[in-house]
Parts: structure tokens; sequence; C-alpha cells
């Protein structure tokens, strides 16, 4: 047996596989059943190493339902492995990393002792929502950042003098990032969002800099498109040419891609934190290098 094993269901397993092939061991694939009720019946299909277990698992939509299940098989690689590490590509409930309105629950925080209380020893993600959110996550984790690799994406392309534009100022330095990488300018919007309804509004006054341009939108997620669909009507009345979406994490809920290609959104590139259409980045490799 080897002194490692990576661990994963169905859903995960291309990401695992990809993650297994480079940093070598036992690849342990896990059924899922589900119950009539919804509950999720998770069962190992091999035996974890009894050194260490990497698990992988975005707690992607169903958010709960994978939850539940990156939580079991953390639980069962615990009883044999000494030490379990969970990789979160895409670590869901991230953007609850603080109390905005009293009496809100800051879901990190019980996410960190979940984890914790299953058997992670440590954890692996990618772009998580915020710093501020990690720091509420009481287990040591490395967040490795996919940007780069997006930005390589975009390096290929024939876009006229692109720009790449952050839907909101907390996104300002992933733009710069993406930028510095795809060797492009960069800046970003003012967004607000109503705290009860969770409507989207674009409240920067002017953006003469994209005029004529091409430009790429880049997120750490795209969920109902909302951010995006907004920021691209914004832009496209201020003169820009082509907009591109690329983000790490796409959830793509709702009928978000539709709304964004209605918006005039012309390409979507996201990665394979979470499998699917727009997935065409690797985070293989990145997440490797974190292990
Ligand atoms: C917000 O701060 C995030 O960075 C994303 O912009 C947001 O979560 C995307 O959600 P949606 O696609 O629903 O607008």
């Amino acid at each position: 047996m080897a002194s490692l094993s990576v661990i994963a269901v169905p859903s995960s397993e291309d990401l695992a596989y990809g993650i297994c092939d480079r940093i070598g061991g036992d690849f342990v694939r896990a059924s899922v059943r589900t119950f009539p009720d919804g509950e999720s019946k998770v069962t190992l299909g091999g035996m974890a190493s009894e050194e260490r277990s990497v698990v992988v698992q975005s707690s992607c939509p169903p958010v709960d339902t994978n939850l539940i299940q990156l939580l079991s098989l953390i639980a069962k690689a615990k009883e044999r492995s000494a030490a379990v590490t969970a990789v979160v590509p895409y670590m869901g409930y991230a953007r609850q990393d603080r109390e905005f309105l009293p009496g809100e629950v800051v879901t990190m925080r019980v996410l960190g002792r979940l984890f914790a209380g299953a058997g992670a020893s440590n954890a692996v993600t990618v772009d998580v929502h915020s710093a501020a959110g990690l720091e509420q996550f009481a287990l040591s984790t490395k967040n490795v950042s996919a940007v780069p690799a997006l930005a390589e994406h975009f390096r290929e392309r024939d876009l006229k003098n692109p720009i790449a534009v952050s839907p909101d100022l907390g996104g300002k330095d992933r733009a710069r990032e993406f930028g510095k990488a795809a060797g492009i300018e960069h800046t970003a919007l003012e967004k607000s969002r109503d705290r009860g309804t969770g409507a989207v509004r674009i409240t920067t006054k002017n953006a003469s800099e994209v005029r004529g341009r091409d430009v790429v939108l880049i997120d750490d997620m795209i969920s109902t498109g909302g951010s995006i669909v907004k920021a691209t009507q914004f832009l496209r009345k201020h003169g820009c040419l082509r907009v591109s979406a690329a983000c790490t994490h796409a959830l793509m809920v709702g009928g978000a891609e539709e709304k964004m290609r209605e918006a005039g959104v012309s390409e979507i590139v996201s990665t394979n934190t979470i499998p699917g259409g727009t997935s065409v980045v690797d985070v293989s490799g990145i997440i490797a290098e974190a292990l």
C-alpha cells in the first residue's frame, strides 16, 4: 500500500485523478448512494493509506450535499490515516465570512469546526472568496491562486487592446494579478449589493478607459451571473468591444450562462474546481504543488 491515498467521489474524480497523477499514491474511489429522503451514503471502494489521505471535493451546488459527503469522506479516511488533508477546490460558504446584519451566522467559523471535528489535519483551497473567511476557518489552510493560469489562457487570444476589469472593488487585487500575468492593464468597478434582496447595482460613474477595447471581466466566482450581467451592460454602455468573462469557480445557477450571453458576454472561461462546460483551465497542477 502506498504511503498516500487520494480519495474522491465520482463528481470530483477527474480533478482528483489529475492531482493523484502528479503527486503519486493510490486512487481510492468512493461511491455515493442517495436515499429517497436525500441522505447521502458514502462508501470507500478501497483502503485509505495508514499514513496520509488527501480527500478531494468541492462544496459546490448542491452545496450541503457535497459538504456532508466531503465530511463523511474525511471522517472515514481518518479511521485509518494518521493525517487527512481536505482539498476543497471550491469552498462553499466562503462568502459568509462576517456578520453583515445582526444575528447572521459566520458560517466559515462553523465549517472550520466541522472539518477539524471530522478529522482533517489541514486543507487546501483555490481562490477562496476572502482572506477574512480563512481567518474564521479554524484549520491550517493553503489558498492557491488560479488567476495566473486563467490569465495564461487569455494571453493566446487575439484581443483588441484588452483590459482586465473586476466587477467590484473587492476584486481589484485579482484584476491586478490577472492584468500583470496577461500583460494587460486592469481596473475595477464599484458594485453594491442589496443585503436583503441580493440585487446588484454598478455604482461607478465613468469608465471611459474601456471605450474601443476588448474587456476581460475577472471574478472569483460566477453564481447567478448577476454581477457579470450588470458589469457587462455598464461596460457596453461605455463603448467597450467584446466582453469575456473569466472566473475560478463557475457555479452557474439559475440560467446564469444564458443571462450572461444575452447581456453580450461572448466567452466564459473557468477552471475545473467545478466541472462544467466552461471549465477549461486545469488546476490540478497548482493544487498538487500546494500538497
Ligand atoms: C462577490 O463578491 C463575488 O466575488 C462574486 O462577484 C459574486 O458572488 C458572484 O455572484 P453572482 O454571479 O450571483 O452575481
